[in-house]
């Protein structure tokens, strides 16, 4: 009898391997941490998480940024329940924060075509605010359809469907502590 779940599959059945342990997850986001505290200085900058994906990203990095800081999010969509980006990025949930003159970083799990940000810059750039940077835990290098400067950038990752710490797979697995590749 397998009434197994798929997060055990996973990570008691060697499912899938492990391509960013939970530990090189920490000492990275240690590091970006540093540099961003370092970069926002006196700005007190708002942070903005991208929902779904970005939400354990954007929990562990804010904790290690050591100034003042805001935090709001919002929700976007592209990839519903399938592994190929739907090439339409619709927003499900919009920021309530004001942003006109304050410093923005847009926090996501993962850079794919580059769509999701290319959308974010458009968005954000016409709310003018006094910077606006991304960060973004994982990025497909050699993926990117979008030509797009990630300012921080946790692991760049090859051509991979990815699950794990965040990132989904119809929806599930996104509490499992690795980044772990599916394909
Ligand atoms: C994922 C991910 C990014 C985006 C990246 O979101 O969280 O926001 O896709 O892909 P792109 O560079 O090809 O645009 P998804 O639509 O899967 O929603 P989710 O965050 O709720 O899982």
């Amino acid at each position: 009898m397998n009434n197994r779940s798929e997060f055990e599959r996973v990570v008691y059945d060697n499912k899938f391997r492990v391509l960013i342990a939970r530990e090189q997850i920490d000492d990275r986001i240690r590091e970006l941490g540093r540099k961003i505290s370092d970069d926002y200085r006196g700005k007190n900058p708002i942070v903005i998480g991208v929902l779904n994906g970005g939400f354990l990203f954007m929990a562990d990095l804010i904790r290690h940024i050591e100034i003042d800081l805001e935090i709001d999010f919002i929700k976007l969509s592209s990839y519903g329940d399938e592994k190929v980006s739907s090439g339409k990025v619709e927003v499900l949930k919009e920021i309530n924060a004001d942003v006109k003159n304050r410093h923005v970083l847009l926090v996501e799990d993962i850079v794919d075509t580059g769509l999701s940000v290319k959308v974010l810059e458009k968005k954000f750039s016409a709310f003018s605010p006094a910077s606006l940077r991304f960060v973004s835990l994982l990025r497909k290098t050699d993926k990117a359809k979008v030509d797009f400067d990630i300012d921080y950038v946790g692991f760049e990752i090859p051509d991979h469907f990815v699950v794990g710490y965040g990132l989904d797979h119809k929806q599930i697995l996104r509490n499992l502590p690795a980044v772990y590749i599916m394909d």
